[in-house]
């Protein structure tokens, strides 16, 4: 730098700097109301910490026991308390948002939501156009019938009309078993519309996955509904999905699975849900409680 350019630099700079110290003088005065006589002048502190972030976390609040509305309108589940527990551990706040479970993944694309947490089947499918956490919870598919039904197997579904919600991997599976253009899959938009469907008759079976409609069955004993389990069923992985790229918050909410998963909270928050903290080894799961009614 030259002498002249070093001195025009600096006279820029000190103007620049005046103009700007004199403005952020102006916008304190601006601010500022005449203290209370009594008021001692105020003492420097540190700097506020930054306040924390708040993500917002869509959610198809219709799948108890892992994301329903109670009677106050206000989202609750296991789902709903492991993310809660992943943002104290992390530093983050969340924000619970009901959104139907056919526009979750595009809302998550299109960053109106910054998760989603749902009873996400990890699937490679899915994978394509979203990223996972890592697994938070071990899934399969059941079905539900009329306590007087036949249906033993999957494969008996072949001549019968079920039910399922839209998009799911319970569609998905069906959809396989009784074909893309098959008129006798009926699709809901929740799961407990297809319930209910099979409780007044209108399909033969549902299938969703298996602690929904666990839950459902304990539930809602009127119904008259039992499972029947079939090993052939893929098994799944639930994972909080987040934007495709979103490498920062992923490892913040993989970092918060982890602390809550070795503190023992994840445990717990498992038994309150399922009755059993999940089985670790095959004498753990023996030696743990059997479920109770943890389903309010
Ligand atoms: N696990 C299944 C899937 O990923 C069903 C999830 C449905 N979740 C919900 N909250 N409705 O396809």
């Amino acid at each position: 730098m030259t002498l002249i350019s070093t001195r025009k630099f600096l006279r820029n700079f000190v103007q620049l700097a005046g103009l700007s110290a004199a403005t952020l003088f102006l916008a304190a005065c601006g601010k500022q109301e005449a203290p209370p006589a009594a008021t001692p002048a105020p003492v420097a502190s540190a700097p506020a910490p930054a306040p924390a972030k708040v993500y917002v976390v869509g959610t198809d609040a219709a799948y108890a026991p892992f994301e329903s509305q109670n009677e106050k309108g206000e989202i609750v589940g296991f789902d709903i308390e492991v993310v809660q527990a992943v943002a104290k551990k992390a530093g983050f706040e969340v924000k619970f948002v009901n959104t139907p479970w056919e526009g979750i993944f595009n809302a998550l694309g299109q960053g109106d939501r910054d998760m989603v947490v749902s009873a996400v089947t990890i699937t490679p499918e899915r994978q394509q156009t979203m990223d996972f956490s890592a697994p938070y919870f071990d899934a399969q598919q059941l079905i539900a019938v009329k306590d007087g039904s036949k249906v033993a197997k999957f494969a008996d579904l072949k001549k019968l009309k079920v039910g399922v919600q839209t998009g799911t991997t319970g569609d998905e599976a069906v959809t396989k078993l009784l074909g893309k253009t098959s008129t006798a899959i009926k699709r809901f938009e929740s799961t407990p519309l297809a319930l209910k469907e099979l409780e007044s008759g209108g399909v033969d079976a549902v299938v969703a996955d298996n602690g929904v409609v666990i839950h459902f069955v304990a539930n809602n004993p009127g119904a008259k509904f039992k499972t029947v389990a079939d090993k052939d069923f893929q098994p799944e992985q639930y994972g909080i999905a987040l934007k495709k790229g979103n490498a920062e918050l992923r490892a913040l909410v993989n970092k918060g699975l982890a602390d809550i998963k070795a503190d023992g909270s994840y445990d717990q928050i498992y038994a309150k849900y399922f009755g059993a903290a999940p089985a670790k080894t095959a004498e753990a799961a023996s030696a743990a409680a059997p479920a109770s009614a943890a389903s309010k």
